[in-house]
């Protein structure tokens, strides 16, 4: 189990790392998976992070072709091990395709229950290092950068081997990297921002994640996320978050995948153009994996 000190909410902070082996030597605690014993973050909001983090049509036509390429045509039996609200298992949720999607916030896994169980999807609540699901896939996909919360080589390597080990034999996993770029002169910068996104219950919200320092001896960059809402009863107005996300070397993605048993990389994608070509490593790239 490895989970941050910050509970689901931030990402690592490296000491983290330390965190699933106490003083003492004696694993310590997990944390809490209920965001509610955690400083207020946007995991306890699952609406409000579904409304915002929804993959565009474009994104999910990426996905779409990628599995094609990869498997032919559907329909799939696909595993996201750290689903969220479902946002990137809804596209898929049709009825034909056979979905779980697990995670280890409660909040998540019963809004995932209630909003993708009524078209076949199955919720689980569990660690997506400690997946107790006997069932292998044709997909498994991570595809919104969990990878950024891992704090080192061998977790990575210890996730591509434990996720490759649920595909079946011709399965695809398909995993999002953080990939270091060049960093804005000027910081703290802008890097993605959404406004006035609507809100199932009424009102709008919006997000802005700023890129606020680089850390490259660390490996991370500190992020500020920035989430309002407006006419929204039951969110909160106002809520911001910083913490630290892994940004990956290509050299320490193939020292993983060097160190994978059960993964072997088949291409790179870049995540707007299935097609692209040599799409280089740097910034946001998909890793389309086999099992060995
Ligand atoms: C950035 S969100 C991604 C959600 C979704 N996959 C998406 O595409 O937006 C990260 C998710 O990972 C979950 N998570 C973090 N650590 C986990 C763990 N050890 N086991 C299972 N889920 C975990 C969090 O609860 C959160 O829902």
């Amino acid at each position: 189990m490895f989970l941050t000190k910050e509970g689901l909410s931030g990402p690592l902070q490296l000491e983290a790392a330390a965190s699933t082996e106490g003083e003492s030597g004696e694993p310590e605690e997990p944390a809490s998976s209920d965001p509610a014993d955690h400083p207020t973050n946007l995991y306890r909001f699952p609406a409000l992070y579904d409304a915002l983090k929804t993959p565009s049509a474009q994104d999910v036509a990426v996905v779409r072709t990628l599995m094609h390429n990869a498997l032919g045509a559907g329909p799939y039996s696909i595993l996201d091990p750290a689903a969220g609200p479902g946002n990137w298992l809804r596209p898929f949720c049709d009825g034909s395709n056979q979905l779980v999607g697990n995670d280890y916030c409660e909040p998540m896994v019963r809004y995932v229950q209630a909003t993708l169980g009524p078209c076949g999807c199955e919720a689980r609540h569990g660690d997506m290092y400690d997946l107790r699901i006997e069932q292998t896939f044709d997909v498994v996909l991570e595809v919104s950068g969990v990878t950024s919360i891992l704090p080192d080589v061998p977790s990575l390597t210890r996730i591509l081997d434990h996720w490759a080990d649920r595909l079946n034999p011709r399965g695809l996993l398909l995993l999002l990297v953080n990939l270091r770029e060049e960093v804005p002169a000027v910081l703290p910068h802008t890097t993605w921002e959404q406004q006035g996104r609507p809100l199932p219950t009424g009102g709008t919200s919006g997000v802005r994640y700023e890129l606020m320092e680089d850390r490259p001896e660390q490996g991370t960059q500190l992020i500020r996320r920035t989430v309002t809402t407006e006419g929204a009863p039951g969110f909160p107005s106002f809520l911001q978050e910083t913490y630290a996300l892994r940004v990956w070397t290509p050299q320490e993605v193939h020292q993983a995948l060097a160190g994978s048993t059960h993964a072997c990389l088949e291409a790179i994608a870049h995540p707007d153009d299935a097609e692209m070509q040599n799409p280089g490593w740097l910034g946001e790239r998909y890793l389309v994996l086999r099992r060995k």
